[in-house]
């Protein structure tokens, strides 16, 4: 990670290497976090936020399915994170913002005693999975952790804590040689990767699991959903089943930091013709085409920093 100069905590600008939390702040001791991972784009317009009322709204009903109330308003933390950008004299970012339960008691709830404290970060930040990953993809598995339940946890909330289960997708796959991992629900479903939402092509129909196959939902997710109506692209949101990760002709990872990323092989066997397909391809072009202005961004999800 590249260190910028200065991080928003709690409403000041503070340097990055003073923004620090007590080692008893009940998210440390518990992952009682809520965050959010977000782009800032250099585009042929000056810089742009994409989506971030999108990533804010999820961000205030993550806070509240784990019964944080923010201590800032929606725009206050949209300026927040215009700031970090300006102040940092960032053009292009990653911009994580992230509320906690801090430092004031060891009970597991803490009924109160505990402030919600808040950090805005942003630094440079390129390819997540890999300098070729987005041009030529990656090889994939499944791995033996399953995706959280809703049973057990608010899956939808961008928790902290739930990102002990990311870690442990992640660390077998790469353990194993693999570039990133993908999960299953508990019964065996196919959700998603440890940080990013799956696709996959079957005779040119693009495919994702339903809210409900316990994933985060992704604003690259309906990024993609809405830039495939324009493709007229036919899209399904069905529950899937492992099986399609080996028969599908293309498949894809879609996240903030993956942006849209092919996977070229599931569990050493071949996705298609192991190359990146047409509709992969071209959901691509129009993805990243919001940046240079090939697509035209008819929703207004460009952010303008200043
Ligand atoms: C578990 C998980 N699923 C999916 C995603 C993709 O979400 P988004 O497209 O909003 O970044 C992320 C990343 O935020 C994630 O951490």
């Amino acid at each position: 990670m590249k260190a910028s100069k200065l991080i928003w905590k709690n409403g000041e600008m503070v340097p990055w290497a003073e923004a620090t939390v007590h080692v008893m702040a009940h998210g440390l001791q518990y992952g009682t976090t809520v965050f959010e991972g977000i782009r800032c784009y250099a585009t042929h317009q000056g810089s742009a936020i994409f989506r971030l009322k999108a990533h804010l709204r999820r961000f205030v009903e993550s806070a509240k399915a784990y019964r944080m109330i923010l201590p800032y308003k929606f725009e206050e933390l949209a300026a927040a994170c215009r700031r970090v950008i300006v102040d940092n004299e960032l053009s292009s970012a990653y911009i994580r913002p992230i509320a906690y339960r801090g430092y004031g008691s060891i009970a597991v709830d803490p009924q109160g005693k505990c402030p919600i404290d808040m950090a805005i970060a942003a630094f440079e930040f390129g390819a997540y999975l890999g300098s070729n990953a987005v041009s030529q993809g990656i090889d994939a598995c499944v791995t033996s952790w399953h995706r959280l339940t809703s049973a057990t946890n608010p899956v939808l909330a961008k928790a902290g804590g739930h990102y002990a289960n990311a870690f442990l997708i992640a660390a077998e796959a790469h353990a194993n040689g693999f570039g990133e991992g993908l999960a299953v629900t508990a019964q065996g479903h196919i959700a998603e990767a440890s940080a990013s939402n799956v696709f996959l092509v079957r005779e040119g129909i693009l495919f994702t699991p339903p809210l409900s196959s316990t994933i985060l939902g992704g604003i690259t997710r309906d990024t993609v959903f809405q830039l495939a109506r324009t493709l007229d692209l036919r899209i399904e949101e069905q529950v899937l089943p492992r099986e399609w990760l080996y028969s599908c002709d293309e498949l894809f990872l879609t996240g903030t930091a993956a942006e849209i990323t092919p996977i070229r092989s599931v569990d050493h066997i071949p996705v298609g013709d192991g190359q990146v397909g047409p509709v992969t391809q071209s959901i691509q072009r129009a993805f990243f085409g919001l940046f240079d202005g090939q697509t035209a961004d008819r929703w207004g999800w460009l952010d303008w920093v200043q």
